[in-house]
């Protein structure tokens, strides 16, 4: 199936040939590391295995797990929210400050990625966007997260968490240079760092990187 948002540096086209490069001989959890749009969560079948989705960007996790356990309250508080440009800018503002709640927070982050040119959470995109069936389609979201863990961990602890021998960590971490679009501090040393964290893992892993 089809990821419910887009993202920067989202894997929609090559989720196909990541998956196939999974281990022919099984995995018995499996722990998408950076997620963000979750391409290759959603592109790939559930199985027995554990599965658990893990991103920093709070927001972000707060909206998986609102669609996780409260779907239908978030359609309905989504249901309120016409497309406008000044919508747009009252939701980012809103987002900054506190006393939402969880499922207004979610409401409101899921709009700006929706609504912005690119995903790019930033700019008023101009396109013609259909959020109805965007939001119908969060009932299908809601039965695949069923049975996924999600984490807001940062990746060092996430892999310290739960590297056993049977698992398998897909990695797409910001690229060099890019790390500035998602807002967390992902430098040299946290490059570094998760080169020294996977030499030492018992599981095995997929890392993505694409290097400009
Ligand atoms: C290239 S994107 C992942 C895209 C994803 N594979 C997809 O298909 O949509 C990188 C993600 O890493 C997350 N991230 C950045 N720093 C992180 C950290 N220290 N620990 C965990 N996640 C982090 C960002 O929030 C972003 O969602």
């Amino acid at each position: 199936m089809n990821s419910f948002i887009g993202w920067i540096g989202g894997k929609k086209l090559l989720r196909k040939a990541i998956i196939e490069r999974f281990p022919v001989d099984g995995f018995n959890r499996y722990i998408e590391v950076f997620g963000g749009a979750g391409w290759v969560l959603f592109g790939k079948e559930p199985g027995k295995e554990l599965e658990v989705f893990n991103d920093i960007n709070s927001n972000l996790i707060n909206l998986y797990r609102c669609i996780k356990y409260h779907s239908e309250e978030l359609q309905k508080e989504l249901n309120w929210l016409l497309v406008s440009r000044e919508q747009f800018f009252d939701n980012k503002c809103q987002l900054e400050v506190r006393g939402l709640t969880d499922i207004q927070r979610a409401a409101r982050y899921f709009y700006i990625i929706k609504v912005s040119f690119g995903s790019d959470h930033r700019s008023f995109g101009t396109n013609k966007r259909n959020l109805l069936t965007s939001i119908e389609y969060l009932h299908e979201v809601q039965e695949r997260l069923k049975n996924v863990v999600i984490e807001n961990k940062d990746f060092s602890n996430i892999i310290e968490v739960y590297d056993r021998p049977g698992a398998l960590f897909y990695l797409d971490p910001p690229y060099h240079g890019t790390e500035k679009y998602y807002g967390y501090d992902f430098g040299i040393k946290q490059h570094v760092d998760l080169n020294t964290i996977l030499k030492n893992i018992n599981g095995r892993f997929i890392l993505f990187y694409f290097i400009l």
